[in-house]
């Protein structure tokens, strides 16, 4: 263990548990860095960067999917699970980014996507090929039904039905995304062994742990049953856009279905015969979501962490939101392990979505450094960069091509990463990039937030450095959550500490009232009324019980 792995995880955790309350800083590889001039993010680029990295304080990096693909959504449809596409690099580059971050102290968490894989990797077309070859089964094939339509009435996420006619098996083949991700079928055994190679031959490569893509998506309904409607008043937005008819339909047979927690168990198992690795499950489900993370974090036998989709979509954390996102927590999974996030490469960048001011922005990232749970930041959100506005012919997401104008897609999330504000490109690289560099963003670039001590990208050290220095944040009980108008107030303890925290969430100054006891400041923001009587606008207080 290096020293600075060291002083990151508090004394009463152990090492294996390093996850628990840690913080993820997400890289896009396409829009990190470039180091090749060929406009396209690499491994190298990322390679290069990792002390910047390192030096926000986070405990490990998530890379988006960098496994050979087609690329038809970016690298989350794979035609090789064991090979790196030669846009990003090759497997001696993958080696080298490890090594460096290992050095650095930042451990790796790659992005396994196991739900579906692309058209183009030879399992798929071995299966579509005819009904009797060894992986006939691999995928999810049906009969039409008597008048030629699709087998059921299930929708995939980016737009139209979820099956696929195939016209050699002359049968329909499921997706839930693109009709280029078919999707695996997860009731035979032997895809289950495959998908378990998979994960074992990157965790002996050294890998840290997996973000686990859409992991409710890989079981189905054996007996093909449709869903059945949400009644339109109930219909939720929080994983699809509400331009999105995919919203009309409650997910009930074609995702989360209870086989799943079996094959979770197995691959729990596989990562616990390797030292101190995590499994971080993202789960998508507008209905049951909190409930199905619970599901699938409770015990020590399922997922370390499951990434929520409460503060990632929709409108502004409220107070009030966040205690109804907690309450809801603590019913569905009392010991369940939320991995919060505000923004990623699929949602408006929280900056735009919430219209922070930059006061806001900081009250926010520390609010998120306090509450329980793991945390993961998507590159660029410490500098406060906004959604990019990306023209329609810059376009490059099949998501958002489809939904165009009410949905514009991904895009704007994925602009490049924004190093040197007077170099051409922002100092993403030497050549023009897949998608344009937003001017605004180029004006938030690192080297002049590096340059000014009031920057937000300093602020973010700040929080996350409190969090890491403080152990009852980073992984002590939570109690007491409360709103008051726009003031958040909750309690912390761990067994050497308890730490009260106060988020005045609005523009307004507000009233505080500090738990009885003597309290010293840990952190509060400048210019708050001592952290003890009341919060200006946007103004926050951590304060610790002084003798524990
Ligand atoms: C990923 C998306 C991707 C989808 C299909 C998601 O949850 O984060 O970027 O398009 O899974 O793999």
């Amino acid at each position: 263990m290096t020293t600075l792995e060291m002083t990151k995880t508090p004394a009463t955790q152990t090492h294996q548990d390093w996850w628990r309350g840690g913080i993820v800083y997400q890289i896009y590889p396409r829009s990190f860095a470039d180091s090749n001039g060929d406009g396209i993010g690499d491994l190298p680029g990322i390679t290069g960067r990792l002390p910047y990295v390192a030096s926000l304080g986070v405990d490990a990096i998530w890379i988006s999917p960098f496994f050979k693909s087609p690329m038809k959504d970016f690298g989350y449809d794979v035609s090789d699970y064991r090979d790196i596409d030669p846009i990003f690099g090759s497997l001696a580059d993958f080696d080298a980014m490890v090594s460096e971050a290992h050095r650095l102290g930042l451990k790796v968490m790659i992005d396994l996507v196991l739900s579906h894989s692309s058209d183009q990797h030879p399992w798929f077309k071995e299966s579509r090929a005819s009904h009797d070859n060894d992986k006939a089964d691999w995928y999810v094939w049906a009969d039409p039904q008597p008048d030629g339509t699709p087998p059921n009435n299930w929708l995939s996420i980016f737009g139209g039905s979820a099956w696929q006619w195939d016209s050699t098996r002359q049968q329909y083949y499921l997706h839930n995304f693109l009709a280029s991700q078919p999707d695996f079928n997860f009731h035979n055994v032997a895809v289950q062994d495959a998908l378990l190679d998979v994960a074992r031959f990157w965790l002996d490569r050294g890998v840290d742990g997996f973000r686990l893509d859409t992991i409710n998506f890989y079981f189905h309904d054996a007996r093909l049953r449709s869903n059945p409607p949400v009644p339109k008043d109930q219909r939720n937005s929080s994983i699809a856009p509400s331009v999105n008819p995919y919203n009309h339909q409650d997910h009930v047979y074609s995702k989360s279905q209870p086989e799943n927690i079996a094959f979770l168990k197995r691959l729990r198992a596989l990562t616990d015969e390797y030292e101190a690795r995590t499994c971080l499950g993202e789960v998508g489900d507008a209905q049951r979501g909190l409930e199905i993370l619970g599901q699938y974090t409770a015990g020590d036998d399922l997922m370390h962490m499951c990434y929520a989709f409460e503060f990632l979509t929709g409108p502004r954390a409220t107070a009030p939101f966040v205690v109804e996102v907690f309450e809801a927590l603590a019913k569905a999974a009392p010991d369940g392990w939320p991995c919060w996030a505000f923004s990623n490469h699929d949602v408006e960048r929280h900056q735009s979505r919430w219209n922070l001011t930059d006061d806001a922005a900081r009250t926010y990232v520390m609010m998120m450094m306090a509450l329980r749970g793991s945390a993961c930041l998507y590159q660029g959100e410490e500098l406060g960069l906004g959604e990019a506005d990306v023209a329609f012919e810059d376009l490059q997401d099949p998501y958002g091509i489809e939904f165009w104008p009410k949905f514009k897609g991904r895009d704007g999330c994925r602009t490049p990463m924004v190093w040197e504000t007077q170099s051409e490109f922002a100092g993403f690289g030497s050549a023009k990039p897949w998608l344009p560099v937003s001017p605004q963003h180029a004006q938030q670039a690192v080297d002049r937030q590096e340059a000014d001590p009031n920057a937000l990208l300093h602020f973010y050290r700040a929080a996350i450095a409190c969090r890491q220095s403080t152990e009852a944040l980073r992984s002590g009980e939570q109690s007491g959550l409360n709103a008051k108008g726009d003031v958040l107030t909750f309690t912390r303890q761990s067994p050497s500490e308890t730490v009260f925290c106060a988020f005045n969430l609005g523009d307004q100054d507000a009233r505080l009232e500090v738990p009885s006891g003597t309290w010293e400041p840990v952190k509060t923001a400048a210019g708050s009324v001592n952290g003890q009587d009341g919060l200006g606008p946007w103004q926050f207080a951590i304060l610790r019980k002084a003798g524990g």
